[in-house]
């Protein structure tokens, strides 16, 4: 049984216009590619107009949170202060941190400084000292929508090799940017993602990635850099996700803190960096959610 829309019925994307002048083409579009054998998005992970309202409601808290703790981070200042920090603004801005008891997180941001990866767990016993560089990944539920951004911090004098390997996982995010638009694919932004890297002398980590955000905090697809041009899921206008890669100075190898079941580190001990973006992509682009 199949349930055709008629073309002068309301569209399924809730914008209120006719199906068959709003979202007919992108679902023949849709088909089409699928019969090529690309890997398409399904239906529920296009946001509707009113959704994306929502979405850009949570990452002004997102983005004032971060822009917050910029403000404040210091050298001397713990990571729990920063959980502190993120608690008290998001919550005073009518959100909820995402990270807080997700899959039994025990924080409300993950703090993740030098070798750790991603997924650090502030601490009054992790003390920011000169020289270090540390992720401050923010996620926001507010209303029932998701944002998720993370930025990159120097602590006092950081040295050239850190500053470079920060800045260009910065350059690695807007590059990877510029190939998001619709009808491209997931592997054309991972492919510039992960040659910007490498051209650098840097490693990209394999196992962990991006995601769609926005009804949930984790969604389909998931968003790797170790894909290839005209590979992965096509972009289609209403998908958001997350560009998100972790760059290590030295290998790609990784492992998971047993004591604690989270923290990430490199596997040798070098520094590694990420930047975050949540990005939305539009009929003619891509839009910039949290950053
Ligand atoms: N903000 C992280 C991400 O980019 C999620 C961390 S999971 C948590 O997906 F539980 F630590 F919050
Ligand atoms: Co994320």
């Amino acid at each position: 049984m199949s349930l055709k829309i008629g073309r002068n019925e309301p569209c399924w994307c809730g914008s209120g216009r006719k199906y068959k002048t709003c979202h007919e083409m992108f679902d023949e579009k849709i088909a089409w590619l699928k019969s090529q054998g690309h890997k398409v998005p399904s239906r529920t992970i296009i946001k509707t107009p009113e959704q994306i309202a929502g979405i850009r409601e949570s990452a002004k808290i997102n983005i004032a949170v971060l822009d917050y703790v910029s403000q404040h981070i210091r050298a001397g200042m713990s990571t729990e202060e920063i959980d502190r920090m993120v608690y008290e603004k998001t919550t005073a801005m009518g959100g909820i941190p995402a990270p807080l008891n997700y899959e039994g997180f025990p924080k409300s941001v993950c703090t993740s400084v030098n070798d750790q990866v991603c997924h650090g767990i502030p601490s009054e016993a992790d003390i920011l000292k000169d020289g270090d560089i540390i992720n401050v990944d923010v996620s926001t539920n507010r209303n029932g929508y998701y944002s998720d951004s993370s930025r990159m911090f120097l602590i006092g004098e950081v040295s050239e090799e850190k500053r470079r390997l920060v800045q260009v996982t910065k350059e690695c995010v807007e590059i990877g940017l510029k190939e998001v638009k619709p009808w491209g694919f997931l592997g054309d932004m991972g492919q510039a993602v992960h040659d910007h890297a490498y051209e650098n002398g840097y490693t990209v980590v394999r196992e962990i990635g991006g995601h769609g955000i926005g009804l949930e905090f984790h969604e389909e697809p998931w968003v790797g850099y170790n894909s290839k041009r005209g590979h992965e899921m096509v972009m289609a206008p209403g998908m958001i996700f997350t560009i998100e890669p972790m760059v290590n100075m030295g290998g790609a190898a990784i492992y998971v803190d047993s004591d604690n079941d989270w923290t990430v580190y490199t596997q040798d001990g070098m520094p590694s960096a990420q930047w975050e973006i949540q990005v939305l992509v539009t009929d003619d682009g891509a839009e910039i959610i949290s950053y």
